[in-house]
């Protein structure tokens, strides 16, 4: 894992933002995986601009989210493909039919998890896996106790989660209380990871899945698994990490980085 710290959310934004733009310049049908949440809204609108002033061009880049409520219609406001169509798709010029969600209201739920699993293995896996991280530690929606080496599959949300959502809806008692997640084996598959996190909030929870002991507990620690796995965070979100001093002394000095300083 490495740590990269930087002096606010706006910095972080912009730092992943770069990444993307990176892996996508170089592999331009990048299998991309993306992640939803409010740390992400800013994210996009960058990359949008990227698309609208620098011409970044995901024509042919495939992309896969790493969940969705079950039982919200994909035109519902609330589900996570009517986000993905508002803060990215609708302003990139991505081919819809290359952007994936499961599916919250399949006839056959696991049948859709199982079919999911195949089409990201169809398409040669996910090149580089955007995650946040919630305030339970989840990654994706694998909440306290998911197996390392899950898979795609329908998940119960914890009070945590959905006292951390439920805001968002209008009336927050609609929160659906199930999700389909990528597994934290799905993740791990991943070639790369860029986890971003920003805000005191997630001072804590940062602090345990960088520096804590692997547990399925906190299934943001799996991350300490992965051959490379970047931590974006500001410094707010970075403020009880132990090492901050050398993880910005491994940013400042190594080579690798040098465009992003
Ligand atoms: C949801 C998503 C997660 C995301 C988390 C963080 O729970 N399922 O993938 O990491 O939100 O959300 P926020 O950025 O709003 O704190």
């Amino acid at each position: 894992m490495e740590v990269i710290i930087q002096k606010n959310a706006e910095a972080a934004a912009q730092l992943t933002a770069a990444l993307i733009g990176d892996a996508l310049r170089l592999k331009p049908n990048l299998v991309l995986g993306l992640a939803t949440g409010r740390t992400m809204e800013r994210l996009y609108g960058i990359l949008a601009e990227k698309h609208q002033r620098e011409g970044l061009d995901f024509s042919l880049a495939v992309t896969f989210n790493l969940d969705e409520y079950i039982g919200l219609p994909a035109a519902d406001p609330n589900s996570y493909r009517s986000y993905m169509n508002h803060y990215l798709f609708n302003n990139i010029n991505i081919d819809p039919r290359n952007t994936h969600l499961p599916n919250g209201t399949a006839h056959d739920l696991d049948a859709g998890c199982r079919d999911y699993e195949e089409t990201i293995r169809d398409h040669g896996g996910i090149d580089l896996q955007l995650l946040g991280i919630g305030v339970t530690g989840h990654i994706g929606f694998n909440e306290p106790l998911s197996a390392m080496r899950s898979r795609t599959r329908c998940k119960a949300l914890t009070p945590g989660t959905i006292a951390q959502n439920a805001p968002q809806f209008e009336k927050p008692e609609d929160m659906p209380k199930r999700a389909i997640t990528m597994g934290v084996g799905t993740i791990l598959d991943s070639r790369r990871c860029i986890m971003l996190v920003t805000g005191e909030s997630k001072a804590d929870i940062v602090a345990k899945a960088v520096e804590g002991p692997i547990t399925s507990m906190i299934s943001a620690t799996a991350l300490q698994l992965h051959e490379r796995c970047t931590v974006i965070v500001d410094e707010d979100a970075a403020a009880k990490l132990t090492q901050q001093d050398y993880y910005r002394w491994i940013f400042q000095n190594e080579p690798e980085w040098e465009p992003y300083r």
